[in-house]
């Protein structure tokens, strides 16, 4: 009341004059009407863009829309028929085609028409022996000058593959695969340096159809212990007459002693095969989609499929800080079971007498059934202490220095895995722990993984391999080839 009387006296004394209109004008706005159509109007036009929104969204998302914009939804969704793999029809297509360019730039180069087949083997066998097989074989074709002769890699149960029986009709898989969707096989002539000269079978099958068989058994005897390195020698096999050449029922060598694929190594590690050996883009890329998962990189660096082929030594630099292990399972339980009794050394290339693990069965003549077991179950199915002990004093070497990722190839059970990985993290001291089982592969991937992790393996700065593995053989090898400390390359 007295701060009412006071304004009146105010105004009344002309002091304040612009006090009340000013003070109207204030009070205007918060009229109960104005202030409720504003309100309505900001919420009315809120709700008529969620109603656009939605309205369009609608619009956009209806399966009419999208059938409209893209045509046939199937292309869009290959999962429609996911548990159908792929036949790598496009990859054999490609390998055709480029098989027929490159004969006939060969011809123009004046190169010698000749050819070289050796049936792959059709028993069981996984990439590993299969590889082996082929790098051999390849070499053979090489030295005598002959075009080499691709089969397609037809597969069969292994210790390391997720293998799926047709005939249980639960899954299917690609029963063959063209070789050039896992190795370089069949590259362009004349764009990038060759591996080999090589072309799919299907260009035999049209310029020989009656090709000179040559019955392995029946081939003159061979100087050396070994057959693929010794053949050339044979003027029987290298006759320069027959266009057309096939070995068949030729003596397999993955259950060789190793020392015996020795002998060739000198001449092997300089021939091309070796030198520009390459894996194939599907390999690479599924590499580089994996490379942050395998062994997180500080400084960016290019993607390996995005570069261009130059050489082998030069493309697989190893991975600084990566420490692979090869622990293969499954058939692998018996299968490292039999060694004991037959006392067999390292396979392949595992024996490279250079390698710092090398593994001496005449060593254990003198121990019990009991000890010899133990020993061999050791060096061939490792249980996760000793894997841990070992990956131990490997990180305490001079080649194990500054190890910090680990990546684990198997084909174990993942709970199996996960302890592994646990107990490996557990040791303290790595940046990152991970195994086949976390790889992200796409559908045809899936099926050239073991190649993935070759590579993984072959580029890693420590690689502990199985020594009765063809596969950790031809890591090995690979590492070696690219010039690799020896050191660096370590067994169970
Ligand atoms: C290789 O496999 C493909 C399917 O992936 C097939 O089309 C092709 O005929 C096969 N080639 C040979 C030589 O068996
Ligand atoms: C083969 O390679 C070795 C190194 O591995 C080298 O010392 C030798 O000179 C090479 N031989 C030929 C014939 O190129
Ligand atoms: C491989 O290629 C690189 C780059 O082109 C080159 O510097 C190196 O000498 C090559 N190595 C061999 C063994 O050819």
């Amino acid at each position: 009341m007295q701060g009412r009387s006071r304004i009146q006296d105010l105004r009344e004394r002309r002091e304040l004059p612009r006090l009340l209109p000013l003070q109207q004008e204030d009070v205007r706005p918060r009229s109960g009407f104005r202030f409720f159509s504003r309100r309505y109007a900001k919420c009315s036009i809120s709700l008529l863009l969620i109603l656009c929104a939605l309205v369009l969204l609608a619009q956009l998302y209806s399966p009419e829309a999208i059938e409209h914009l893209y045509g046939d939804m199937r292309v869009y969704a290959p999962t429609e028929h996911s548990k159908l793999p792929s036949l790598f029809v496009k990859y054999s297509e490609d390998e055709q085609r480029t098989s027929k360019e490159n004969l006939l730039r060969w011809k123009e180069q004046g190169l010698q028409e000749r050819y070289l087949r050796l049936p792959a083997r059709r028993q069981r066998s996984g990439w590993g022996p299969f590889m082996q097989e082929l790098i051999l074989n390849t070499y053979l074709a090489n030295r005598i000058d002959r075009i080499f002769v691709l089969d397609n890699f037809t597969w069969h149960e292994d210790g390391w593959m997720d293998y799926v029986d047709h005939r249980q009709g639960q899954y299917s898989m690609p029963v063959q695969i063209p070789v050039s969707a896992v190795i370089r096989a069949v590259t362009p002539a004349g764009v990038d340096p060759q591996m080999i000269r090589a072309v799919g079978k299907d260009l035999w099958d049209e310029a020989c159809p009656r090709g000179r068989m040559v019955h392995g058994l029946e081939a003159p005897p061979v100087v050396g212990r070994h057959l693929q390195a010794s053949m050339p020698l044979k003027e029987d096999v290298s006759d320069s007459r027959s266009q057309c050449l096939e070995l068949y029922e030729f003596p397999s060598t993955s259950n060789d002693m190793g020392s015996t694929l020795l002998d060739i190594w000198p001449t092997l590690s300089n021939s091309s095969i070796l030198t520009h050996f390459g894996w194939s883009p599907l390999v690479e890329l599924a590499f580089d989609m994996n490379r942050e998962l395998i062994a997180p990189v500080t400084d960016l660096e290019p993607y390996l499929s995005s570069l261009p082929f130059t050489n082998s030594s030069d493309r697989y630099r190893p991975i600084p800080g990566l420490l692979s292990l090869h622990v293969p399972r499954g058939i692998y339980q018996d299968y490292c079971r039999g060694l004991a009794p037959g006392s067999q050394g390292f396979t392949g290339f595992n024996a490279f007498p250079s390698f710092p693990d090398v593994f001496d069965p005449a060593k254990l003549a003198h121990l019990g059934e009991a000890a010899r077991t133990a020993v061999y179950h050791r060096r061939c199915y490792p249980i996760i202490q000793e894997i841990v002990r070992r990956v131990d004093i490997v990180r305490h070497t001079e080649a194990g220095k500054g190890l910090r990722d680990v990546y684990i190839m198997t084909n174990a059970p993942t709970p199996w895995v996960l302890e592994l990985k646990t107990a490996l993290r557990r040791m303290g001291g790595w940046a990152s722990v991970s195994s086949t089982r976390d790889l992200v592969l796409s559908r045809e991937q899936r099926y050239v993984k073991q190649a993935v992790e070759m590579l993984v393996a072959q580029r890693a700065q420590v690689f502990i391999g199985n020594g009765f593995s063809t596969m950790s053989g031809q890591v090995g090898m690979l590492r070696v080839a690219n010039g690799l400390l020896v050191e660096s390359t370590r067994h169970w």
